[in-house]
């Protein structure tokens, strides 16, 4: 079955969000160290290109993470798959995902994070399913809201390919 994208944000939309995105932390954080966490793989994109707008001191380290399949997926437990090198303690922590469909990841990624001591600890995604969301999670800062809708691109992926688009798309088949 062919298989085309269709483009919902481009490349210049996604751009600019980022920008804004990056004002707003440079703002919010000002005269302190922001450290990013990047949820791997689908958060990469995402990060590399938020970090560079940020005006701040920043630092970062990457997590990536599972669900469970079967049952205890509905239960929200999440597999870490790769832990972080380094010590979150005291530090001024904004998660950076992908996106936030169901909310299960993130809200048990939220709360390991949140036991091991971070001064401060805020959640940035770039692109949020509100109509999807099973478990309730606060979101600091939103690039953009879509509806239900597979998306791709921008580090977002359907079966490990489209990652690589510098917009974000849906994949449509012929
Ligand atoms: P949840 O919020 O725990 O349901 O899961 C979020 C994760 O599911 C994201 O980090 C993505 O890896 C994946 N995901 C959810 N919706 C999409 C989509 O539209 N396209 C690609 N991956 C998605
Ligand atoms: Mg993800």
């Amino acid at each position: 079955m062919a298989e085309h994208v269709r483009v919902m944000l481009t490349e210049e939309e996604v751009d600019a969000k980022i920008n804004e995105i990056g004002r707003q932390i440079s703002k919010d954080y000002e005269g302190r160290q922001v450290h990013l966490i990047c949820v791997l793989k689908g958060g990469s994109f995402f990060m590399c290109e938020l970090a560079k707008r940020i005006t701040v001191p920043v630092s970062f380290d990457f997590m990536s993470v599972s669900s469970y399949g079967g049952d205890t997926k509905s239960s929200g437990v999440v597999k870490i798959v790769k832990d972080l090198d380094e010590s979150i303690k005291d530090k001024d922590v904004i998660v950076i995902e992908d996106i936030i469909d169901s909310g299960r990841t993130l809200s048990y990624l939220l709360e390991l994070l949140e036991q091991r001591g971070p001064k401060s600890l805020a959640l940035c995604t770039l692109l949020d399913k509100p109509e999807r969301r099973v478990v309730d999670v606060k979101v600091d800062y939103t690039g953009f809201q879509i509806p239900d809708e597979f998306v791709v691109g921008y580090g977002l992926d359907y079966d490990q390919r489209y990652r690589n688009l510098p917009y974000i798309g849906i994949v449509e088949f012929d």
